[in-house]
């Protein structure tokens, strides 16, 4: 009911008044702000346009390439002085220092000026059919309108905001009313558990977390801010939670709560943007990293937007009119870089998705696309590969003329799944995008086609380095594999701009982890393939990170839970000496554990009972080894050479 209720009021409330107020505002806007600087649909530099030409220019001549793309593209309240200043030794990476911009300006208000009444988000709802749709100037009044609630509410520049929300217009709105006043945002995918929310909202020593009052999801209900109320007892940091109402059901509301919409419907639709550095931060996101503590990852205001809009506009192809249909939830980074910022920047729609591939049935993806005219779909592998075994019909029912590019994120696509989402999606008429990338690199870094629409394309392989982007793969003993047709560590061996600058309080692992496992190089974690053509395939993670539904998730996180009480790790459980347990009950107990702990996604579908597991001689698992186990791929264990009892592995086999 309030949900409707601020919606209709936010449509019918685009009175003649508030038009010419915004529109006062837009005027100083001209002024401030370089939004004469239009948008070239193509990027040529002294007369090269193929892609490898572009490519060499764009690493050869960095500065001059980011320098000219950053002028171009962002606005700024003032210019920036040095392109790049980055010591990778030292983990020092700063990008157009000395400029000062406004996120939300560059995603809302230039484009409010030029095209008001273009759509910015369809927020695709749970029930099929009941979409709605926001344009940039009602984006814009509602991003300013929560602005100025959070600073009557007390929030500050620099102060961290936590946003425990699904995909939805009131989240982007609250990212961007964080950008505006200069707060820095930390969405926490809003499946995790009230405990790792509660982690996160630590970390961050956030003062203010705003949620909604029950998620609906696949037609369940989820009583998000109940997770919410649990987490916060535990943080004495939180002063007040803002509860917007999703479904028409009341919730608990204790004196710390705020009524979202209530309350901002009291404010203006017009809210000064702060000017900030381009090197202040813009958002934390967490993600699972090789030791038991998640990484807060910062990205900070221009790099991040400049990369993020770019790589949006050249990978897929993105073109004024297009609709782009990132399925990704806002709370992982392929929904903050390619559902909210890179479309946004380039004025682009966005499709904000807030149901499941199967709901209510598997040709959901597809009905989607077709009634709202998607143009770039942008999935992971792990719901095609679902939809896949529910058969071509669900697919072929639905017009999907409309399609133009389909993109794929978050591991490795397999081939079957590759073909099938080729020939049978996109009628073997779209290109098939793998795009490789991470938190960390804040937007894509390899995919088949950042330029040329002619370029070849091979199945399953992310192939050509994004502009400015140079990859290097590094064998064991840290030598650069210089001859094609090699597998090694998958680096990058220069900055770019979209990249990490940090781990939020604890700059030395950001270091130890990214810059001093292969000195001068930013260590991905990945390996890689690289062909004797020059195009790279990813083949996995290498540390103890692993990718469950396409979502990063840290054996050592898992590990921390489950070792509280029972000697065992993750899907292979070793019991202490003498213990009798059932298994059943046992696995029960973990999955229960690790539910309540991480979420529910992370729960172990496979736990075995072993005698010992596979270590080094320094006392390291062997994870890979196990790994094969479970693949049932014994005979290709690779290098036991420093296993310290090839015994071991003989017991883990059933
Ligand atoms: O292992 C790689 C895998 O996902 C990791 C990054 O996870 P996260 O930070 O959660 O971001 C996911 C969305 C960008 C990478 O280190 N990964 C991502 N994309 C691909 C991939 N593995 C293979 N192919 C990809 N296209």
């Amino acid at each position: 009911m309030m949900w409707s209720l601020w919606r209709c009021s936010s449509m019918t409330g685009s009175s003649a008044f508030t038009n010419v107020r915004v529109f006062k505002c837009f005027r100083q806007f001209v002024k401030n702000y370089n939004i004469s600087a239009r948008m070239p649909e193509a990027i040529a530099f002294q007369g090269v346009s193929d892609h490898s030409g572009l490519h060499k220019f764009s690493v050869n001549e960095s500065e001059t390439f980011w320098g000219a793309l950053a002028s171009q593209r962002l606005s700024w309240i003032s210019p920036f002085n040095t392109v790049q200043n980055c010591n990778f030794s030292q983990g020092k990476i700063k990008w157009f220092e000395g400029g000062k911009l406004n996120v939300s300006v560059n995603c809302l208000d230039r484009h409010v000026h030029t095209c008001p009444e273009r759509v910015a988000l369809i927020w695709e709802r749970d029930e099929p059919g009941t979409e709605v749709k926001f344009t940039y100037r009602e984006l814009l009044e509602l991003t300013c309108r929560l602005g100025n609630l959070l600073k009557r509410l007390g929030v500050r520049r620099g102060d961290c905001v936590t946003l425990y929300m699904p995909s939805c217009p009131l989240a982007v709105a609250s990212m961007l009313a964080c950008a505006r006043i200069g707060a820095v945002h930390n969405v926490v995918f809003a499946g995790f558990s009230a405990e790792a929310l509660a982690d996160r909202i630590r970390d961050t020593q956030s003062s203010t977390v705003i949620t909604v009052n029950q998620g609906v999801r696949g037609g369940k209900v989820i009583d998000l801010k109940r997770t919410v109320d649990q987490a916060v007892q535990n943080c004495p940091s939180v002063q007040q939670v803002l509860v917007a109402m999703r479904t028409e059901n009341s919730v608990a509301m204790t004196d710390r709560d705020v009524p979202l919409e209530e309350e901002m419907m009291k404010e203006d639709v017009v809210c000064e943007p702060v000017t900030m550095d381009s090197e202040d931060v813009l958002f934390l996101l967490y993600t699972s990293g090789s030791t038991g503590k998640p990484k807060g990852l910062v990205h900070t205001q221009a790099g991040y937007l400049l990369y993020a809009a770019v790589t949006h506009r050249y990978v897929f192809s993105y073109q004024d009119g297009d609709v782009f249909g990132c399925m990704a939830d806002i709370g992982w980074i392929t929904g903050h870089s390619y559902g909210v910022y890179g479309p946004l920047c380039n004025g682009g729609t966005t499709v904000l998705f807030e149901s499941t591939p199967v709901y209510p049935d598997p040709g959901r993806y597809w009905e989607t696309v077709q009634r709202l005219g998607i143009s770039q779909f942008y999935g992971a592998p792990t719901a095609i590969r679902l939809l896949l075994k529910y058969g071509d019909e669900w697919v072929q029912k639905y017009d999907r003329s409309c399609l133009k590019t389909l993109g794929s994120v978050g591991e490795p696509i397999n081939r079957e799944a590759w073909e099938w989402y080729h020939r049978v999606v996109g009628g073997g008429r779209c290109p098939v995008i793998d795009t490789w990338w991470q938190t960390e690199t804040g937007g894509i870094c390899i995919a088949p086609r950042p330029s040329d629409p002619d370029a070849e394309i091979i199945p399953g392989m992310a192939m050509r380095p994004f502009y400015g982007i140079k990859p290097a793969l590094l064998d064991a003993k840290g030598e650069v594999l210089h001859a094609h047709d090699s597998t090694g560590a998958l680096c990058i061996s220069m900055a770019w701009p979209g990249m990490a600058r940090t781990i939020h309080n604890d700059h030395q692992r950001f270091i130890e982890t990214y810059f001093q496992p292969y000195p001068g190089y930013f260590f991905t974690g990945d390996g890689a393939y690289c062909s004797k053509e020059g195009y790279y395939q990813i083949v996995g993670r290498l540390d103890d990170v692993i990718n469950v539904s396409g979502h990063r998730l840290g054996t050592a996180e898992l590990e921390d839970v489950v070792v509280c009480t029972i000697k065992c790790v993750y899907v292979f459980v070793v019991l202490k000496k003498g213990v009798e347990v059932q298994e059943d009950v046992l696995a029960q107990q973990l999955r229960e554990m690790v539910s309540r702990n991480i979420a529910k996604y992370a729960s172990p579908d496979y736990i075995q009972v072993v005698g010992r597991l596979p270590k080094t001689r320094s006392g390291k698992i062997m994870r890979r080894v196990l790994r094969k186990v479970v693949e049932r791929k014994t005979d290709d264990l690779g290098d036991l050479s420093t296993l310290d009892d090839s015994e071991a592995t003989i017991i883990l086999f059933p």
